[in-house]
């Protein structure tokens, strides 16, 4: 089965969910964007968890889990989105991240996640591919997670994405 994917305009720290996915990059360190809301809302817990579970890092287009820390949500599913602005432009990369993020999922056995778009802020990834990617990944790809949110930051994000799911 695939997830059945959602959409809703908000915070994605807020929500309730079993697991948020944050667009990390590959330090792991934290840093702006989604990633700087999510460590501030789940306090330095995360961070800790981070340096403890991943001393190197984390390669482009890979998954791993921390824990959520003060946010409603159980765990963080931290991706590395590639880096259009820098020359990264292989979508192959993009499209891993959800596949890998819904794989880390079922290892967690996590029902609900909320996923941002990966790698379309500061990363610069034309916004309507990363739409793309994301909702055919997140609406093919065989995995026990019942429900994919996309989270829109913004209601231009949202109605595209309304649009798309449409498709
Ligand atoms: N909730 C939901 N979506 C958000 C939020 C939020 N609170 N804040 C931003 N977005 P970005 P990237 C949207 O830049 O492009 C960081 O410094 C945003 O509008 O967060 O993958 C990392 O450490 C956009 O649609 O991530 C990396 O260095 C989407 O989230 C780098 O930025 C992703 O934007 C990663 O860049």
């Amino acid at each position: 089965m695939s997830a059945r994917v959602t959409v809703v305009e908000g915070d994605i720290t807020a929500q309730e969910v079993d697991a948020v996915v944050n667009a990390a990059n590959r330090a792991m360190r934290g840093g702006g964007g989604v990633d700087g809301a999510i460590h501030r809302a789940g306090g330095p817990e995360v961070l800790e968890d981070c340096r403890r579970r991943f001393p190197h890092g984390l390669a482009t287009g890979d998954a791993g889990w921390t824990t959520a820390g003060r946010m409603p949500a159980r765990w963080i599913i931290h991706v590395v989105g590639p880096n259009y602005r820098a020359g990264e432009t292989d979508r192959a990369l993009l499209v891993s991240c959800y596949a890998r993020a819904l794989a880390v999922a079922d290892e967690l056995g996590a029902s609900t996640v909320a996923f941002p778009l990966v790698s379309a802020g500061i990363y610069g990834w034309p916004r309507g591919d990363a739409i793309d990617a994301a909702v055919s990944t997140l609406g093919s790809t065989p995995t026990s997670v019942e429900e994919a949110r996309l989270v829109a930051y913004g209601r231009a994000a949202y109605d595209e994405i309304v649009t798309a799911l449409s498709r």
